[in-house]
């Protein structure tokens, strides 16, 4: 979908139309009806309010329409229809608000089966608002439909274009810019996500990392080899009973200050989870193929990062390994010494994701001694029972830095909920035979306990881990995303790094 910001003074329908008071709406609808467009007109309840005029009273006294966000009455108009498009009062909106009216635009004229929209503002032409209804239009146009062959065309969103009609279109386009990048990175983040394990394992997955060609984005892959040498068999454990092998990625973006220590970005990417000899039971099993998306969104957001030419230092470190049960495969109680020199009793061979995360977040620590690090795993399914798919999980060791992040998340909607880490809970992981154990005594704090196990691989640097196990993948969809992969974290990490670009 092309999404496009046009001067309304080019536009007839758009010069002949001056509000729904007068009849330059019936013309410039019946214009746009030929060429099979849908016209939605965005009113604010302070507009509407304001210009008591017949048709607004109208709208008011058959439909109840008040201009409340998201609120929206459709009239037909000859052989067209007009779209009434609510969205509050302004000064309640926020960059979020704006995405998801944006994305309700999309929804509707898609369901419509129009080929392309027409915006047309009522009032409060700005160009950071509108791109921001702009950007939450792209996100919701998403699909993942390579692997239809049948009912590709059905599948696949209608609208070609969609057409903003406005005052500032150069200033948008401009502003635009970055939007479309970041675009166009969460979308190849719900690529990886949404690709089955057959296409997507450890060794394919490390060639597409290698593929990618962006000048200055420096990728570096290590092999089984290479990482046995380093002592990281915390990791390889995890792939042994694969018969793919296993890899980690490491990402490398120098924008900024030369010398400054970086920020470092660590993801869990488990191609696919069966949870090993303590196999997983086979329901939703298949939902095991998205326990990369911690890595994915690492690799996207590095891309990101080098795409913008963000004025930063930043490194990537992704962990690649597919867990399966095989005679070759790793059992439960066998022990491991990881790269940290830290032994480990594997009690459950499902609680991997932790058991690559402990390399590579050392391997980070210890390489690049970042400024601090953040990680993103599909960790627990406990996540998802204290907070469904509405916040990630946040562990953090500096107040500061989860501050930061809980700030970054409410505005740009990824959002996080801080959860505890504590004494107490790093007892539950001492195991009576090695220095811990991948999971904890007792049933509770499932999330705590892991996020406890990953403390311990990084030191006294800063550090946040994001438990998006509930997050990454929605099987209902959202207001930005199609039901499916989401992309959840390039947003909020982008804003991030935003804070550390001088
Ligand atoms: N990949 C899973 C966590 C997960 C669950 C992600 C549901 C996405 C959706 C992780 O490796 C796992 O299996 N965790 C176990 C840990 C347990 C064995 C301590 C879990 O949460 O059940
Ligand atoms: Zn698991
Ligand atoms: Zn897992």
């Amino acid at each position: 979908m092309q999404v496009n910001f046009i001067n309304v003074a080019d536009n007839l329908g758009a010069k002949n139309y001056s509000g729904p008071k007068n009849s330059g709406l019936k013309k410039s609808l019946t214009t746009s009806s030929k060429n099979n467009s849908l016209s939605i007109f965005l009113i604010s309840s302070d507009y509407f309010k304001k210009n008591n005029t017949s048709e607004f009273k109208s709208l008011k006294q058959s439909f109840d329409f008040e201009a409340k966000f998201l609120q929206t009455v459709i009239i037909p108009i000859e052989n067209s229809v007009s779209l009434y498009f609510g969205i509050g009062e302004i000064s309640k909106l926020n960059d979020v608000k704006f995405n998801k009216i944006g994305a309700r635009i999309l929804a509707t004229a898609n369901s419509m089966k129009y080929d392309s929209v027409n915006v047309y503002l009522q009032d409060h032409d700005s160009a950071s608002d509108l791109v921001n209804i702009a950007f939450g239009a792209l996100l919701q146009s998403y699909r993942f439909n390579k692997y239809f062959e049948k009912k590709l065309k059905d599948k696949n969103v209608k609208i070609k274009d969609i057409n903003f009609f406005t005052k500032h279109n150069e200033n948008c386009q401009k502003i635009f810019g970055d939007l479309d990048i970041l675009a166009k990175n969460i979308f190849f983040v719900r690529d990886l996500v949404s690709e089955p394990s057959n296409v997507l394992n450890p060794e394919s997955y490390a060639k597409i990392c290698q593929n990618i060609k962006i000048k200055g984005l420096e990728i570096e892959v290590l092999g089984e080899k290479d990482m046995a040498k380093l002592g990281m068999n915390s990791l390889l454990g995890v792939g042994v009973g694969s018969a793919k092998e296993s890899k980690l990625v490491v990402l490398k973006w120098f924008g900024g200050k030369k010398g400054e220590q970086p920020l470092a970005f660590v993801g869990k990417g488990v191609t696919f989870d069966t949870g090993g000899i303590s196999i997983k039971p086979s329901n939703n099993m298949e939902d095991m193929k998205t326990d990369m998306a911690g890595s994915a969104v690492v690799v996207g957001l590095m891309q990101n990062l080098a795409q913008r030419k963000a004025k930063v230092n930043a490194v990537g470190v992704i962990g690649l390994v597919e867990n399966m049960p095989s005679g070759t495969a790793q059992r439960p109680g066998d022990v491991v010494k990881s790269m940290s020199g830290q032994t480990i009793e594997v009690i459950n061979t499902d609680a991997e994701g932790r058991l690559v995360l402990a390399d590579a977040l050392h391997y980070t620590n210890t390489k690049f001694k970042p400024k601090l690090i953040v990680d993103l795993a599909t960790l627990t399914g406990a996540i998802i029972v204290a907070l469904a798919d509405v916040y990630a999980g946040l562990f953090c060791n500096d107040d500061e830095l989860a501050k930061q992040l809980e700030k970054c998340g409410n505005a740009t909607g990824e959002r996080v909920w801080r959860l505890p880490l504590g004494d107490e809970y790093d007892d539950m992981i001492n195991s009576d035979i090695a220095d811990m154990k991948n999971v904890g005594s007792g049933r509770g704090a499932g999330s705590i306990t892991a996020a406890q196990f990953l403390q311990r691989f990084v030191g006294s640097t800063k550090w946040a881990h994001l438990d998006i196990a509930g997050v990454a993948w929605k099987g209902k969809g959202d207001a930005l995303a199609h039901k499916g992969a989401t992309g959840f974290g390039v947003r909020l990490l982008n804003e991030f790094v935003k804070k550390f670009e001088k």
